[in-house]
């Protein structure tokens, strides 16, 4: 994933019509439920970034066949709730927390052996969240320092539902649950202390699983069989977030985003940023199984705003671009309440704090948050060189910062960037006039 440092120099503005790839969650949840549904499902839209292809990958050694009949679309043979075959190496889910988290949820209950491992970063992020419930449902798996981290080994076998209250909001632990749900006796019944992303319940009742969900609630019973489904996957808000922000930091921008998935438990970014003041209009929207529709973007004059962990949770994903929209905004803006941060793909408080600060902006590190004081009304920042850290969304974040700073931002390290936006900076070449 080396690729030499690429340089985003100023621009003056973002302009035109662009699409972004199909949502990274809703990719993963696609190919899982497909190859454990009925038949064959096709998949439209799907996202070919790294973290995706590795649950593809995970799927293909346990026997799922999987086919391009178009560029856009991924056509999966489903082998049925208990077809899966034992793999016959380690699954390695590379830098994908949804791949390794959601993957032990639906391997513990299958009767065969298998190991879950990842790259340095993910090595590092706590899989104890899973592990520890899962335990409880009766699964037997072991781990390094006690199951907390990768690689975990799972010796399948029969589970039995539980009632959990999960200490995170977090969805890769709720769909891990509730993937085992489907295979363990009786009623799994999950709750949550605020509702994280939706995806893997809306993607169960499309192939007809039985769920209930109510508020931060939701409860699954052991279900037979799901059933085929052609699948229509929207655009990655956390993709478009990127050219959001652009646009709205970037004087003489108007650009229009096309297709972007408008799922209520992940717009989050679109209210903090109206509340900095953004013009930002939602066009055709569609009420679909997964709401979607196109986003126009204006330039705006942002103004700081303090963030807490309930307006965030909707966003989670896009704090280092938000960290980028209040550098550029009227005031102060404290973001609290976001401790997960910190064991995300990177340390993502400490990077932001550090990738800013070696551009010029000044900012604040709190234990939970932090604090930005923005450049003002039109007002550019420095500008530098930074290192991505191996986040793709660290290293996308900075790109957009680059566009309106005295001069330009250098990413070392943006390879990265292919884990869920592969052409990227193609893309933003194409829509940023110079
Ligand atoms: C995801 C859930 C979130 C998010 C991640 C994708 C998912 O993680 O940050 O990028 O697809 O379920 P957590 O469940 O750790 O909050």
């Amino acid at each position: 994933m080396t690729r030499e440092a690429i340089k985003v120099f100023p621009s003056d503005g973002l302009r035109g019509e662009i699409s972004v790839p199909g949502d990274k969650s809703i990719s993963h949840r696609a190919v899982i439920m497909a190859s454990i549904a009925t038949g064959t499902s096709v998949i439209s839209g799907f996202l070919e970034g790294e973290d995706n292809m590795r649950t593809v990958e995970a799927f293909r050694a346990m026997g799922v066949r999987m086919e391009r009949p178009s560029p856009s679309e991924l056509s999966i043979e489903g082998v049925g709730m208990h077809g899966l075959r034992e793999p016959d190496d380690v699954l390695y889910a590379g830098n994908s927390g949804t791949t390794a988290r959601l993957m032990a949820g639906l391997l513990a209950p299958q009767p065969f052996f298998s190991v879950i491992t990842g790259d340095g970063s993910l090595r590092k992020r706590p899989m104890k969240r899973v592990v520890g419930p899962l335990s409880l449902m009766g699964a037997s798996i072991a781990g390094r320092a006690g199951g907390e981290y990768l690689p975990i080994a799972i010796n399948g076998n029969g589970l039995r539902g539980i009632s959990y209250t999960t200490p995170v909001a977090s969805a890769q632990l709720k769909s891990a649950l509730l993937l085992a749900g489907l295979y363990a006796e009786g009623e799994t019944v999950i709750e949550e202390p605020r509702r994280s992303r939706d995806h893997t319940e809306r993607m169960l009742r499309l192939f007809g699983a039985r769920l209930d969900s109510e508020g931060t609630r939701v409860t699954v019973r052991k279900t037979d069989e799901l059933k085929a489904r052609t699948v229509h996957i929207p655009g990655d808000i956390s993709s478009a977030a990127f050219f959001i922000v652009g646009a709205l930091v970037t004087p003489g921008s108007e650009l229009v985003i096309k297709g972007v998935g408008l799922n209520p438990t992940r717009c989050g970014i679109i209210d903090i940023l109206r509340k900095m003041g953004a013009a930002i209009d939602v066009l055709n929207a569609t009420d679909d199984w997964e709401p979607s529709g196109d986003i126009r973007v204006r330039s705006s004059e942002l103004r700081g705003v303090e963030i807490d962990g309930a307006e965030l949770l909707p966003a989670i994903d896009e704090f280092p671009v938000l960290c980028v929209a209040a550098s550029f905004a009227r005031g102060s803006t404290t973001i609290r309440g976001a401790g997960e941060l910190r064991v995300k793909e990177s340390d993502r408080i400490a990077v932001m704090s550090e990738v800013l600060g070696n551009t010029g902006v000044e900012t604040e590190e709190l234990e939970d948050g932090i604090v930005i004081r923005g450049a003002g009304s039109g007002g550019r920042i420095e500008g530098g060189s930074v290192s991505s850290h191996g986040d793709h969304r660290i290293a996308m974040a900075m790109a957009v910062a680059g566009l309106w700073s005295r001069n330009g931002v250098e990413i070392e390290d943006p390879g990265c960037v292919d884990v869920s936006f592969p052409g990227f900076f193609d893309s933003l070449d194409r829509v940023a006039s110079r």
